[in-house]
C-alpha cells in the first residue's frame, strides 16, 4: 500500500491509559473520499491486477488468462476460496474499480473488457463457493421470511467477539477489529447502494429509506462512513480510505468481495437486499457491546459514536429491512425468495468467519492482522 499516513505513534507508552493521552490526531470531520493506494499482490493472479493499473508490463488479456490459469491449476474447495489470500486481494482490487478506484492510469480499466472477465472468473468462483458453504433455509414462503429473517440473526454472535470486547477487550483488540472493519465500514452502505435503481416501488422506498440514514440524512458529518473515520482517529489509527487493505487477511477481505458481488451483478439483487436485512438485524445488540467495551477502557464520544448510532437506528432499521425490504422483495418476486436467504446467510456466514478468526488469535495470544503483524508496530511504521 503506497498511501502516506499520518497516524499519531503511540511506540512509547506501555499502558492503554498512556496511549489514549497521546496527542489526538487532527480533527477532520467529514473527510472526503481519497483514492486508495494499489494493494500489495500475494500471489500470480493478484500481481497480474495490480501490474496491469499501475501501467507494468502485464496486459489485461494476461492478467485475465492468469487468472483461468490459476483457478483451474488450483481446483480449490469452497472453504480454500474464502481463504485465498491472493484470490480475494485480486477480486477485491478489481471491484474497487467500480468504487473510488486507485486514482491512477489504472482507472480507465474499469470496463476493460478482459478485466471485467478476469473479475467475472472471480466472482463464479466465490458464488460457486458461497453457494456451496451456506447454510440457506429452503421451503421458505415469501410471506415467512420476516419470521425466517429474524430466527436466523437471533443469534447474533453473543458469547462472541463483541461480548468478549464488552467485557475484557484491550484497546490492542478494539484497533485490530477497527482496522478490520475499516475495509467495509468506510465505504458502508455503497455495495448495496447499487441495488437502488434494480428495486421497485415500496421496496425501492424501503430500501432508500435505510439508505438515507446510512448516509446522513442529508449531514455529512453524520454518514456513517464518516462517523467509522471518527472512531478510527480516536483510536489512533489513520482513517485513510482502503489505507489497511494490506493488514486484513482474506477472510475479511471476503466479506467485502460478496458483498460487491451482489450489489454488482444485477441478477443477485435479491441477495443484496437479503445482506443487507441481515447486516440492520444483527448490529444493534453487538454495537451496544463495543460501545460498553470502549467506555470501559476510558474511550470518549468520539470512539463510541459509530457505535451508539447505530444501536439507535439499526432498531429501527431491522424492522424495516425484515419486513418491507427483504419481505417486500419476496412478496414482489416470490421466486426469488432463496436468493434473498442466501444473501442473508452469506453475510452472517461471512461475519462469523471474520469473528472466528479475531477469537482464535486472540485466545492463541496473537494479532489477528495479516501475517500477525501487530497494531502497535503498524502504527509506529505509519508515524516514521
Ligand atoms: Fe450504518
Ligand atoms: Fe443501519
Amino acid at each position: 500500500m503506497t498511501a502516506t499516513s499520518t497516524a499519531t505513534s503511540t511506540a512509547g507508552p506501555t499502558t492503554d491509559a498512556a496511549r489514549l493521552a497521546a496527542p489526538a490526531r487532527r480533527a477532520r470531520t467529514a473527510p472526503l473520499p481519497r483514492p486508495v493506494g494499489l494493494p500489495t499482490p500475494r500471489g500470480p493472479v493478484s500481481a497480474a491486477v495490480v501490474d496491469v493499473l499501475a501501467s507494468g508490463s502485464t496486459t489485461p488479456a494476461d492478467a485475465r488468462r492468469t487468472t483461468a490459469a490459476e483457478l483451474e491449476r488450483r481446483a480449490l474447495g469452497a472453504d480454500e476460496v474464502l481463504r485465498d489470500e491472493d484470490l480475494q486481494l485480486a477480486l477485491w482490487t478489481l471491484q474497487e474499480l467500480s468504487f473510488r478506484g486507485f486514482g491512477g492510469a489504472g482507472d480507465r480499466f474499469e470496463w476493460d473488457l478482459e478485466l471485467v472477465g478476469a473479475r467475472q472468473l472471480l466472482e463464479g468462483a466465490l458464488e460457486a463457493a458461497l453457494r456451496q458453504v451456506v447454510d440457506v433455509p429452503t421451503g421458505v414462503a415469501p410471506s415467512e421470511v420476516p419470521e425466517v429473517l429474524f430466527a436466523m440473526t437471533a443469534d447474533d454472535g453473543a458469547p462472541g467477539m463483541s461480548d468478549h470486547l464488552a467485557r475484557r477487550g484491550t484497546l490492542e483488540q478494539f484497533r485490530e477489529l477497527v482496522v478490520h472493519r475499516s475495509i467495509y465500514h468506510l465505504k458502508e452502505a455503497d455495495p448495496h447502494t447499487w441495488a437502488i435503481p434494480r428495486l421497485e416501488g415500496s421496496v425501492k422506498a424501503a430500501m432508500v429509506e435505510i439508505q438515507a440514514d446510512e448516509y446522513g440524512g442529508g449531514r455529512p458529518e453524520r454518514m456513517h462512513a464518516a462517523l467509522f473515520a471518527r472512531t478510527m482517529r480516536a483510536l489512533g489509527l489513520d482513517d485513510t480510505y482502503g489505507l489497511y487493505v494490506d493488514e486484513v487477511p482474506a477472510t475479511t477481505l471476503v466479506g467485502s468481495t460478496a458483498m460487491a458481488l451482489f450489489g454488482l451483478n444485477r441478477r443477485l439483487v435479491g441477495a443484496v437486499v437479503g445482506h443487507l436485512a441481515a447486516i440492520e438485524m444483527t448490529s444493534s445488540l453487538p454495537s451496544r457491546r463495543y460501545g460498553a467495551g470502549m467506555r470501559r477502557l476510558g474511550l470518549d464520544r468520539d470512539a463510541t459514536w459509530f457505535y451508539d448510532e447505530h444501536v439507535e437506528a439499526d432498531a429501527v432499521h431491522e424492522q424495516i429491512a425484515a419486513h418491507d425490504l427483504a419481505g417486500g422483495f419476496a412478496r414482489q418476486h416470490p421466486d426469488r425468495t432463496s436468493e434473498v436467504l442466501l444473501g442473508a446467510a452469506a453475510g452472517l456466514a461471512l461475519d462469523e468467519l471474520v469473528g472466528g478468526h479475531l477469537r482464535s488469535s486472540w485466545e492463541a495470544g496473537r494479532s489477528s492482522l495479516l501475517g500477525g503483524r501487530a497494531v502497535d508496530d503498524l502504527l509506529a511504521a505509519a508515524a516514521a
